[in-house]
């Protein structure tokens, strides 16, 4: 099979989709896969001379211009298939408020949010009134917590809505929930399962699993399986399959969740979930039997149904 590893890009995640990238490619098969790697930072337009070698894409990219349908669009017209979700589906789950919309219409729990644009800066009074502190200031369109603070204080409101401003030109500020980070890998495009849960413990200098807890090795401990109760397993589980089919999504994807008491709150969906040495889904794929490369095999598969 030609595979066509593509990875880099231009968004805020470009580091962490590179060191993704390292890893698919040495658990690749080599009698399996003849691999040529891409970055579309620099080589858009040799995808495109190339595309009628290419037997499959892996999209390793992450965020804006990577898992927001413009590269699913992309090679789409080229007709190469890829693995992961198409157009609507990325653009859909790159949306933190579009997907918080259709998991609301699909039943599925959050926590209260607004959407500010850049007008609204200086106007804390609403945030206070329909959200309340804490709460979470994030941009809508970005991965690995990239621009996003938690407010407890009124006064750090104004720098955590200019540093998400940065960011996107739409700012979600949500309800902070104090509970523990839960995620759930799904795998499946019509039969889709759900992988064991994971728990991410930021260790004690973390506000949250920001991005230095996420990608630092030992800044973080993920435990897998999950330890809470069979119900709340099976309500994890049952929420990341519903997510996933809500937002349209197809082969896999990793829906991020806190756990307050016995309530779950969904935070969002990631449909290229990140694949480096500390990342979550190939943690939850190894503990429901995938080796990495049997993960990847899989999701090859998946993407030439
Ligand atoms: N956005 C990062 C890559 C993740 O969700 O794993
Ligand atoms: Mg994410």
């Amino acid at each position: 099979i030609r595979l066509a590893l593509i990875a880099g890009g231009t968004s805020a995640e470009r580091d962490v989709s590179l060191r993704g990238a390292a890893g698919v490619e040495k658990a690749l098969d080599p009698q399996k896969y003849k691999v040529v790697r891409y970055d579309p930072a620099t080589d858009l337009a040799r995808i495109a001379q190339d595309a009628a070698s290419i037997d499959v894409a892996f999209l390793l990219l992450h965020g804006i211009n990577g898992e927001d349908g413009t590269i699913q669009g992309f090679l789409d017209l080229l007709g190469v298939p890829y693995q992961g979700a198409g157009v609507l589906g990325s653009a859909l789950a790159m949306d933190k408020n579009l997907a918080k919309v259709l998991y609301q219409l699909n039943g599925l729990p959050v926590a209260p949010w607004i959407m500010l644009e850049s007008g609204d800066l200086d106007d804390p009074g609403r945030i206070i009134a329909e959200v309340g502190l804490p709460c979470v200031v994030k941009p809508v369109r970005q991965g690995s917590s990239v621009g996003m603070s938690i407010v407890r204080d009124v006064e750090n409101l104004s720098a955590a809505l200019r540093l998400a401003l940065e960011h996107d030109n739409e700012v979600m500020v949500e309800k902070y929930v104090q509970g523990r980070e839960l995620t759930v890998g799904v795998l499946g495009t019509t039969d889709v399962q759900a992988l064991p849960l994971v728990e991410i413990i930021p260790s004690a200098q973390y506000e949250f699993f920001n991005y230095e807890a996420k990608y630092k090795p030992g800044a973080s401990t993920e435990i897998c399986p999950a330890e809470v109760s069979d119900k709340i397993r099976q309500k994890a589980q049952d929420y990341a399959v519903r997510a996933h089919r809500a937002l349209h999504l197809r082969c896999y994807s990793r829906t991020d969740m806190i756990l307050a008491g016995d309530e779950l709150y969904l935070l969002e969906t990631n449909t290229i979930p990140g694949m480096t040495p500390t990342s979550l889904l190939p943690q939850a794929a190894a503990a429901a039997g995938y080796s990495f490369s049997d993960l990847l095999d899989r999701l090859i598969e998946l993407a030439l149904e």
